[in-house]
């Protein structure tokens, strides 16, 4: 359904523009419909990016980003990027800013059905939007005619989920979007994701929390540098991580409260003498080497 193929992607940066950041390095990878990919990393490793790229918000450096066969750096003009935002949506880590506090926090799915569902009939459109309401477990007698400010971010963030669902997606990036939620609602919110997965949406889940990575998805990538370093079955790179960083991080388990830098310090400092990788050569291609069905490596990347 989603497939990446060597996406590069490099910012230009500094004063004049003239620094070079190599943000996303040759990342392949695909979302099948009912499947949860988890992209996994530290602050900066190129999670964010991926997303954005994803959903059209940035340009790919180079590579290619195919939805349901469609380049996707290919859309052009206003109603068919509409028609690839009726199929492909995003939601982010913080639900506050996604909300005008001046208006009430419904004024959101208003605004879908202006842009998308002109023609329906008022008493459709409510029974669409308390049908979304009731995917996303919210209570609509709690949070229509609600303002942002009188509602949780959990609330604020399955409201979005749920404007995303009265599109007809088939793709969501999940960018963050429970770190900032306390801990009962996160699993409510996972719990979500499983839902919604059950009705065969992909999700491309962003995270830097290795622990709700592996409680969510089918798929995990992991990523160092904005390369990959390692990605296959969930159960297969967290049984068997073979990518010396990513067998590092897991080794931490039980504490996985660890920060990716106390990692790379450790990892600098006591290299696990058991796995070695050839390197590549170059530094603009991050080649993988499969190990066992579905399961890649990254050949080292410095
Ligand atoms: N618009 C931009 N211009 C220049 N550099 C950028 C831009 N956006 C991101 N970067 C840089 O690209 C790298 C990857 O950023 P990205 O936001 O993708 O990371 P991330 O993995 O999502 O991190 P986090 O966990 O902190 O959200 C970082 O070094 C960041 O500073
Ligand atoms: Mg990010």
């Amino acid at each position: 359904m989603l497939e990446l193929k060597h996406v590069h992607k490099v910012y230009r940066v500094g004063a004049f523009g003239g620094g070079r950041l190599r943000a996303v390095r040759d990342v392949n990878l695909t979302v099948e419909p009912g499947e949860v990919v988890s992209l996994i990393g530290e602050s900066g490793s190129g999670k964010s990016t991926i997303g954005k790229m994803v959903l059209g918000l940035t340009r790919p450096s180079a590579g290619s980003i195919t939805f349901e066969g469609t380049d996707i750096t290919t859309i052009r003009g206003h109603s068919a990027r509409k028609e690839y935002y009726r199929r492909v949506q995003g939601v982010f880590q913080d639900p506050f800013s996604c909300f005008n506090p001046i208006f009430k926090a419904d004024r959101v799915f208003e605004m879908i059905r202006t842009s998308y569902f002109p023609e329906t009939s008022t008493p459709v459109w409510r029974e669409k939007v308390l049908d979304a309401l009731a995917t996303v477990r919210l209570d609509p007698d709690n949070v229509l005619g609600k303002y942002p400010h009188q509602l949780s971010g959990g609330q604020l963030q399955r409201l979005l989920i749920a404007r995303a669902l009265l599109l007809d997606i088939r793709l969501l990036v999940a960018d963050e979007i429970i770190s900032m939620l306390d801990a009962s609602t996160r699993i409510d919110v996972l719990n979500l994701l499983a839902d919604l997965k059950e009705r065969g949406l992909g999700i491309l889940f962003v995270t830097h929390d290795l622990s709700l990575g592996n409680y969510v998805s089918d798929r995990s990538v992991i990523l160092r540098k904005g390369a990959i370093a390692e990605m296959g079955p969930t159960s297969k790179v967290f049984d068997n991580p073979l990518h010396p960083y990513s067998r590092h991080l897991l080794s931490c388990v039980p504490q996985l409260h660890r920060t990716w830098a106390e990692v790379d310090a450790e990892l600098e400092a006591d290299p696990p003498e058991d796995v070695v990788l050839p390197v590549a050569t170059d530094d603009a291609s991050a080649p993988l080497l499969e190990v066992e069905e579905g399961h890649f490596v990254g050949i080292d990347q410095g």
